[in-house]
């Protein structure tokens, strides 16, 4: 703005931070105009592979040595990575050759993170994100606020994002490898954190775990576990990698949905004894009743009921906020059962909302917990990110007589919840 125009609004007893509200705001707009567009040219880079060629070259490239190894056009590369330089994503460096100064394309920790590979790539997180099906629901996002139809994900593929991922290989293996990425940040910060979690913990069940990244790092980095289970949809587990010490286990019965396995493949929890559920229902029909599926407390298949009485821990490791408060109850009540009152108990790993002056105070990474609060209203049904006292909630009501919040380095904190 003009000084001139400048000091005639001051005159007029505009005040001055208004005035400088109004010169940000003039700025900042655009951010929200084009704000897709640093995600757009960010998997360009990492569809280009812009990050794993210099980091495989070993050294900062010019714009023809990149060009060339990527074979692509230098002048739209040289677009490209004005933006992100621009974007402190790669780093421009001076280096003189026989007094020329020549300019060279060099990684900085951000770019490092677009790698496919290595532990602090997002690469799949970004590529997930920014992919058609995971974008679409975003178009429907008011309409979901007006509570008009089915959700935004239903609405975008007709399907909620898991029957999605179950009927689409390749976006359901984008899903797991986006998960992998947050764990191998996130398993760590647990471990440096509140390592005494886990201790004493010989076996445990990750329900929800995905292609089991989190857990292999857990028994690795707790060489005390001596086994652990995976439970997830049969489609995940089925394809995830194995590794000593670590169960798949696939069912759908967990979060409250009709099995599809045969009967002699589950147990199920009844009159607080686990037996098969040919024979529970011999037993119910012996005394004369119908036999109707919510009698039974717990119903697993038989490799994980025969885990699950010995685990004394259950993690629940970013999987609830993907569920209404009734179904979170009904997750974790669940856990509940299946784990010994006295030594037992389940550990939610989640993103906690403060209110505006801890949001405020808080490390930078619990602004995250927000922008994953869209992301669920987005991609999910029902789910949502919790404040404190909602976390409260469904945890008095799935039965829990305490639990403590932990902060650590990760958008998670971690949540123990205790039976007794
Ligand atoms: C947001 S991901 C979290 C994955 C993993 N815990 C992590 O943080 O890396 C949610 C997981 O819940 C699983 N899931 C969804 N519905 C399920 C069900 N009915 N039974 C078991 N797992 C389910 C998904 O397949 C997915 O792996």
């Amino acid at each position: 703005m003009e000084e001139i125009q400048r000091d005639e609004l001051i005159k007029w007893g505009i005040p001055e931070e208004e005035i400088e509200e109004e010169e940000r705001a003039k700025v900042e707009i655009w951010k929200y105009i084009f704000g897709f567009v640093e995600m757009a040219v960010v998997k360009c880079a990492i569809e280009l592979g812009i990050a794993d060629v210099i980091a495989t070259h070993g050294r900062p490239m010019t714009l023809l040595e990149l060009s060339s190894a990527l074979d692509c056009d230098p002048q739209n590369l040289h677009r490209i990575m004005r933006f992100l330089v621009n974007r402190a994503i790669f780093k421009e460096i001076l280096i003189r050759n026989d007094a020329v100064p020549t300019a060279y394309y060099a990684q900085t920790p951000i770019s490092r993170r677009l790698m496919r590979t290595g532990e602090n790539s997002m690469a799949a997180f970004i590529l997930l994100e920014s992919s058609p099906p995971m974008l679409a629901p975003w178009h429907g996002l008011s309409a979901r606020v007006m509570a008009r139809g089915t959700s935004a994900f239903e609405a975008a593929h007709g399907e909620d994002i898991w029957k999605y991922a179950e009927a689409n290989p390749g976006h359901a293996r984008l899903i797991d490898e986006a998960m992998a990425c947050d764990a191998r940040v996130a398993v760590p910060a647990i471990i440096d954190g509140c390592s005494d979690v886990f201790d004493g913990v010989r076996t445990l069940v990750d329900v929800g775990g995905g292609n089991g990244t989190a857990l292999r790092m857990l028994v690795k980095g707790c060489p005390w576990i001596s086994k652990g289970i995976n439970f997830d949809l049969p489609h995940v587990a089925s394809v995830a990698e194995k590794c000593e010490g670590i169960e798949h286990v696939g069912g759908l019965e967990v979060f409250g949905r009709k099995c599809t396995a045969s009967r002699k493949d589950f147990v199920v929890h009844f009159e607080d004894e686990w037996c098969s559920l040919d024979n529970a229902i011999k037993e119910i029909q012996h005394g004369g009743n119908n036999v109707k599926e919510e009698v039974f407390e717990c119903i697993s298949p038989i490799g994980v009921s025969n885990s699950l009485e010995l685990s004394e821990l259950f993690i629940v490791w970013w999987v609830l906020h993907d569920w209404a408060d009734d179904e979170c109850i009904h997750i974790l009540k669940k856990c509940r059962a299946a784990i010994p009152k006295d030594i037992g108990k389940v550990i939610i790993a989640e993103a906690v909302i403060g209110n505006k002056e801890q949001q405020k105070e808080d490390n930078k990474l619990k602004d995250v917990g927000l922008v994953l609060d869209m992301v669920m209203m987005a991609h999910t049904t029902k789910g949502k990110e919790r404040t404190l006292d909602e976390w409260a909630y469904v945890i008095r009501e799935a039965g829990f007589s305490r639990h403590t919040v932990r902060s650590i380095a990760a958008v998670q904190s971690v949540i123990e919840a205790f039976p007794a």
